[in-house]
């Protein structure tokens, strides 16, 4: 149930387009490709001299300040920045809104070398032992240029605790990146917290992966990401492994950069980790990382998912970069692999939703799964399946490699929705039953919704929440 102003802003003969195109997507028992045709144009980076990346001023001022969840529950941040005049102090200062009590946490510095360049200092500061639900100021920089920032802690996590994610992927440093970053931060939805699906800078596309790009890009998102908190995934473009000019250690300016508390979740790795905020369990995976039987990754994820107490956090809610289910001509089947490993346990354990990023537009399937094959039995092909996830393809950020236009015909009956746009998405968690879901394209105005759907959750509510028939 609950598709609806899928073109409520389009012309009315692509509303006609859309109307026939629907009812055939009907007649063959398949989804919906939207009719919604994105004006042809390059993606491009924003110049390095835009306002976007502009260095604040003063001595040693902190850039490229950001935050994230700095514990498994969301009563501790991880603050980050950068200062390039020197090291500076390495401590943050913050106080609660009903408290003039100002603490003092330490951090440390970590700086890095890529080929020819050299990093700032960049600065990690946990900040523990917050209230829940209490919004906290905090300033960087002191003793030099300070600047003070704000954040809200989530509610505590419990199982009717309302809480509104965004989701954005892979999202680059383009004009169109940044209409979608404005769209989000304009959402009349508010996200209070970003997943983020990743592919961030996408540095890697310049020659010798020109690390300033990852500087620019974090000065360019320090307008949201410094006031709530990112949840960050692994992509492809964090790689950065480019041994023709003697970088071989995988994610090295990612790992500097972007501190994650995957310790908490009991992981060995800041690839793949959980966290909970509110009413969610979130589950963070590499594609990039080992994930066959017996692999590290595998290994915590056979151990983390019946961890996941639905009764304190119904919404289970996965995170990788590679789609599992993408019926693009992008990057067909690559998650295939990851797919064969952990499907079966993602059936089995109810998984809500999956959030996938990679691929550059919009997709969103039916509850499917494809886990009755056994290289026997030809079972092979995705069926209905009520305990299954619903999978999200959301690496519409509008980055610098453009969009994914080229679409497999006729679209698969498992995928519900699909259009070459870019956009972001809100997922507004009302209760243990009830989410609602929009995802918005950034041509279109901001009360509008390119494609919504009521979720069910599958553990306290299993009920058909499926959009087509
Ligand atoms: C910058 O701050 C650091 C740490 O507080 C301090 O040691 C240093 O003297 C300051 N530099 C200047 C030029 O004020
Ligand atoms: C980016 O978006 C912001 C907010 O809409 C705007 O103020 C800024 O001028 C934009 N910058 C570029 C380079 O497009
Ligand atoms: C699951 O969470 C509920 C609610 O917080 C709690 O009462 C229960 O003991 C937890 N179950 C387990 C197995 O930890
Ligand atoms: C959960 O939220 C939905 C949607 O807002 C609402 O219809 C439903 O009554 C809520 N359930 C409870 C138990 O409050
Ligand atoms: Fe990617």
């Amino acid at each position: 149930m609950g598709v609806k102003g899928s073109s409520s802003s389009s012309p009315p003969v692509v509303y006609l387009v859309l109307a026939l195109a629907f009812n055939v997507a009907v007649l063959c028992n398949g989804g919906k490709t939207s009719s919604f045709v994105r004006k042809a144009e390059k993606t491009v980076d924003m110049p390095l001299d835009s306002d976007v990346f502009q260095v604040p001023p003063g001595y040693n001022a902190p850039q490229q300040v950001h935050i994230t969840q700095g514990d498994h529950v969301g009563k501790a941040v991880i603050v980050s920045w950068v200062t390039v005049d020197e090291p500076g102090s390495n401590a943050v200062l913050y106080w609660s809104d009903n408290s003039k009590n100002k603490r003092r946490a330490e951090g440390h510095i970590k700086r890095y070398s890529y080929y020819t360049y050299k990093s700032g200092y960049i600065h990690h500061c946990t900040l523990r032992r917050l209230e829940y639900n209490t919004k906290y100021y905090y300033e960087v920089g002191l003793g030099n240029t300070t600047r003070q920032f704000s954040f809200m802690t989530p509610p505590a996590v419990g199982p009717d605790v309302p809480y509104t994610f965004g989701v954005i992927g892979d999202l680059g440093q383009t004009f169109d990146s940044n209409k979608t970053l404005t769209h989000y931060e304009n959402n009349q939805l508010k996200g209070q917290a970003v997943l983020f699906i990743g592919d961030l800078s996408y540095a890697d596309d310049y020659p010798n992966h020109d690390q300033v790009r990852w500087d620019t890009w974090a000065r360019f998102v320090e307008r949201s990401v410094a006031y709530q908190p990112w949840i960050w995934v692994a992509g492809n473009h964090e790689l950065d492994y480019a041994p023709s000019i003697g970088e071989k250690i995988p994610f090295k300016p990612y790992t500097h950069r972007y501190h994650v508390p995957y310790k908490a979740s009991g992981s060995t790795a800041p690839f793949w980790y959980s966290i909970k905020r509110a009413s969610a369990h979130i589950i963070v995976l590499s594609s990039y990382s080992a994930y066959g039987k017996y692999t590290p990754q595998y290994n915590w994820l056979e151990e983390e998912l019946p961890r996941v107490n639905r009764s304190e956090t119904p919404w289970l809610i996965v995170l990788l970069h590679s789609p599992w289910y993408n019926s693009f001509n992008y990057h067909y089947m690559e998650g295939e692999s990851m797919r064969v490993m952990f499907e079966p346990w993602f059936v089995q354990h109810k998984v809500d939703i999956v959030f996938a990023g990679h691929v550059h537009g919009y997709e969103r399937s039916e509850r499917i799964s494809n886990i009755a094959y056994n290289i026997d039995n030809r079972n092979c092909t995705p069926v209905r399946d009520q305990s299954a996830p619903v999978y999200i393809t959301i690496g519409d950020g509008g980055n610098i490699e453009g969009i994914a236009s080229n679409l497999r015909e006729p679209q698969p009956s498992y995928s519900a929705f699909r259009e070459a746009s870019f956009g972001h998405a809100i997922l507004d968690i009302k209760n243990r039953t009830h989410a609602y879901y929009s995802w918005h394209r950034n041509d279109d105005g901001n009360p509008v919704e390119g494609d919504t759907v009521w979720f069910f959750n599958r553990y306290w509510h299993p009920v058909d929440d499926s959009t087509t028939k």
